[in-house]
């Protein structure tokens, strides 16, 4: 049976990025599948965090969550340090995933930078928790942004290598869905780098709690080049910062970015980037208001997540069962 895992890690505000990317698309395969949403807590202590920060920051991811339109009776959204299955399946995996393979993963070595000596061991050992997180659940299909393909790759090769270390057809073959024309939103500022939350300015992304002012002033500001705006997407060879504007306008009013450059083709940016703004606090203004009432209201939020971590316990534990059968460790 098709099943669903995506988690998100609250480590700060969320972005246009996470929501084009990725939450948009989880409210859209709700319909059709089950669905497990997880806000990764313990990946997100791979990079120091303030606790209190930490703390406000889970609230508000999981709040996003529910604000862009997940129904928490229908899925289940949980907390990644609620369900202790999440670590003691990583840690199986740290004994079937290969070193050279971790050697591979380039988010290691963006991360890390230059100090990787003095990396935590959680971040080069990050991808097989995120290995652990899919397939503690037995997840099928897995919604992401394109910045999530190779991590998902490694967790291919991970359940592979369980299955054929133990004989068994334990785990399933997981299937990435990158989904949409805004499956890598660019930096604002810099049409090469990925929007992200820990860029140190601000106007490079947008954030799903922004005001309207501020994203319309963010988008005026956003960097662009001298020429209008092309008819064809071919025009936007060479031109990052106009491509990703253009995708992100798709994506906000689904459609293709063929059909945007048919539309804005030869306009000057001024004309386009004013659209654009009106486009993206139409679909950001009703979430931000909802995160901001639910933030109101954390009782209620956790207890929501009370119950999505029950019924993600209750999910995890046959499955962490049978994986220590087939190890051979001594179920007494
Ligand atoms: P995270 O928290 O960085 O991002 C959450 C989701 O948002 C997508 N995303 C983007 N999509 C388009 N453009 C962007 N600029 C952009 N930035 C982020 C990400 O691809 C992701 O889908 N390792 C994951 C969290 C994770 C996870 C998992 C995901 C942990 N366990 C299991 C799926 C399944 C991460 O750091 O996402």
């Amino acid at each position: 049976m098709a099943r669903i895992f995506s988690g998100i890690q609250p480590t700060g505000h969320l972005h246009l990025g996470n929501y084009l990317g990725a939450i948009r698309n989880w409210v859209r395969l709700q319909q059709e599948f089950e669905c497990l949403f997880c806000v990764v807590d313990m990946h997100a202590i791979t990079l120091w965090q303030e606790p209190e920060a930490l703390a406000q920051a889970t609230r508000e991811t999981a709040a996003a969550v529910l604000a862009a339109g997940i129904n928490p009776d229908t899925n289940i959204l949980f907390l990644q340090s609620a369900v202790p299955g999440h670590a003691q399946l990583a840690w199986v995996f740290n004994c079937v995933a290969r070193i050279g393979w971790l050697n591979r993963m380039t988010q290691f070595k963006e991360k890390a930078g230059k100090h990787r000596e003095n990396a935590s061991v959680g971040l080069y050992a990050y991808p097989n928790l995120m290995a652990a997180d899919i397939l503690l659940y037995k997840a099928t299909h897995v919604p992401v942004g394109e910045d999530q393909k190779q991590h998902l790759e490694l967790t291919r090769d991970i359940a592979q290598k369980f299955n054929n270390d133990f004989g068994v057809a334990l785990f399933p073959v997981v299937e990435p869905l990158i989904l949409g024309p805004a499956t890598r939103i660019m930096s604002l500022r810099d049409g090469t780098k990925k929007m992200s939350k820990s860029d140190a300015s601000d106007f490079s992304r947008i954030n799903l709690t922004d005001s309207a002012d501020s994203i319309a002033l963010k988008i005026r500001r956003a960097k662009t080049d001298p020429n209008p705006l092309p008819d064809s997407p071919d025009g936007l060879e060479g031109r990052p910062e106009a491509a990703n504007l253009l995708s992100i306008y798709a994506a906000l009013t689904d459609s293709s970015i063929e059909n945007v450059c048919q539309r804005f083709g030869g306009s000057p940016f001024s004309d386009f980037k004013q659209e654009l703004a009106d486009r993206a606090v139409a679909a950001l203004a009703p979430i931000t208001a909802e995160v901001n009432r639910l933030m109101a209201d954390p009782e209620t939020l956790d207890s929501i997540l009370r119950s999505g971590a029950e019924r993600a316990r209750a999910l995890a534990a046959p499955v962490l069962d049978e994986v220590y059968r087939a190890i051979g460790f001594l179920q007494t």
